[in-house]
Parts: C-alpha cells; structure tokens; sequence
C-alpha cells in the first residue's frame, strides 16, 4: 500500500470524452486517479465495481471521489423500440449509476464524495431518447435521494447535466445534417460545450463541501429554450 497525502479519485467511464478530460483535470490537480472502464469494468457488474474499489483501497489507503461518466444512447421512438435496447441503456445510465453510488457510498472516507453524469435529457425530453432521458431523469433523482441518505455520513453526492458536448456519444448524432445547428440555435450562448468545462464542475462539486443533492445544469442555457427535434432531422437525412 502506497499511502499519501494526495487525494484519491476513481473515474468510471474514463477512457473516453467527458470521463477522460475528468480523470486528466483531477490529475492535474494533483489527485492520484484510477481510470475504471470497459472491458475490465462494466458499472452495471457489483461484483467487478466493488472488487475495483476494493483494490484502489487496498493501493491508496484511501478513497475521496468517485466519478460515474459511464454512458450509453439510443436512437428509436417508444412505439417502436425494442426492450432489450431500453433494458441497455437504463441499465448503464441508471442501474450503473446506483450500483456505482452504493459501493463508493460504501467505502469513501468521511467528506468524500460522489459525482455522477446526468444530462439536460434529465428535464427536456428528446424524441427517439426515450430509455436515455427516462434513465438520466431517474439518475438525476436517485442522486437526491442518495444525498439525503448519505449526508449524515458525511458523503457527499451530485450529478452534473450537461447540454452538448461533441464526444464519441455524440458525433454520430452531429453527422446528420441539421442536428448540430439545431442545438446551438436553442443553446442561448451559441455553442457546444467542451469536455473541459464539465471537468471544471466536477472539480468544484469535488471541492464544494457544502454542496449536496446538487445536480447541475453546464449547457450553455439550453434548459431554457426547446431540445431538437432528432427524428425531424433523421427522416431528412434517411427518409
Ligand atoms: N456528450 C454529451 O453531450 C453529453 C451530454 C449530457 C450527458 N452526457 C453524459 O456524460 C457521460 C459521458 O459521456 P461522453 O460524451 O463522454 O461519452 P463517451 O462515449 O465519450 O464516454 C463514455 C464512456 O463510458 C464507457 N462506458 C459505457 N458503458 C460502460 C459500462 N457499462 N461500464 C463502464 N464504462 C462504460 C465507455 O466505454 C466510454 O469510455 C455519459 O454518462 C453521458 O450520458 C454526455
């Protein structure tokens, strides 16, 4: 065991865009930091979630934040989707999430604390995103109820809801024309976000020790205007 002064962070979902530039941006910060993904860790495995932390523990002597950025989408109307794909994506974006926030709420030191990805699907709802904005909606909410259970522990758990960021999640849905601009003209500050900006949030969440059961929207404004209409833009692109 390599035990220290600096704190100890674990990113799940952060070999890739928002979870990447959080793990670089925690590190930059001189955290020690475990990057947690697929193929070695799936957050919607326990076993493989609580062994993980179990060894970043047994390494670290200790645990201070656990990040959730893991995340899936789909693209398919209600009517016309297939549940085993629903059962996909809410059993990464929320089952994950709670499965993530059990076992750190387990094992973090007093004062740490947990910061999962929601998004701006959480409060406007996107045609043909059903299992995404339902899962992130109830993430939104289990991040509520976690904060109420945990604070008197002295753990700590927020969300952030990001608008558009461009990422590997996101790109496919920017290749088809018209989405990307439909975005920013309902983003009152007129563009994307970059991964870097949640990062930043996710370091004063990290940081904020009087801040709980927050979960905040980075995005530009856009909760304030109206999410694209996706199909809108694929029947033109596909027929
Ligand atoms: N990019 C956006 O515009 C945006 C907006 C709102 C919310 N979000 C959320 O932010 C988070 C990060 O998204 P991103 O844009 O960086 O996507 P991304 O695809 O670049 O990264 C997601 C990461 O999650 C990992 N992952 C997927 N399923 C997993 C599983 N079962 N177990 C462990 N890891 C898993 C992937 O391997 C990948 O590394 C997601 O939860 C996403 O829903 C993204």
């Amino acid at each position: 065991m390599t035990q220290g002064s600096e704190r100890v962070a674990v990113v799940f979902g952060g070999a890739s865009g928002i979870g990447a530039a959080i793990a670089t941006r925690f590190t930059v910060e001189g955290w020690r930091v475990e990057v947690a993904d697929l193929p070695t860790v799936d957050v919607t495995d326990e076993a493989t979630v609580a062994t993980f932390l179990d060894g970043v523990l047994a390494a670290h002597g200790r645990l201070d934040a656990v990040v959730n950025s893991a995340g899936v989408s789909t693209l398919g109307n209600v009517v016309d989707l297939d549940v085993a794909e629903w059962r996909r994506v809410v059993d990464v974006c929320l089952t994950g999430g709670f499965v993530v926030i059990k076992q750190a709420g387990r094992r973090l030191t007093a004062g740490g604390s947990i910061v999962s990805l929601s998004s701006l699907n959480a409060r406007q709802p996107g045609a043909g995103l059903a299992p995404y904005c339902a899962a992130k909606a109830g993430l939104s909410m289990l991040t509520e109820v976690a904060a109420l259970e945990l604070g008197p522990s002295g753990i700590r758990v927020n969300a952030i809801a990001p608008g558009l960021i461009v990422t590997p999640l996101t790109q496919p849905a920017m290749d088809i024309a018209g989405i990307e601009d439909d975005y920013l003209e309902n983003t009152p500050l007129g563009r994307a976000g970059t991964p870097d900006e949640i990062a930043e949030a996710a370091v004063y969440l990290t940081n904020a020790q009087w801040v709980t059961g927050e979960v905040l929207d980075i995005n530009g404004g856009a909760h304030l205007k109206r999410y694209p209409d996706l199909n809108k833009h694929v029947l033109a692109a596909f027929g």
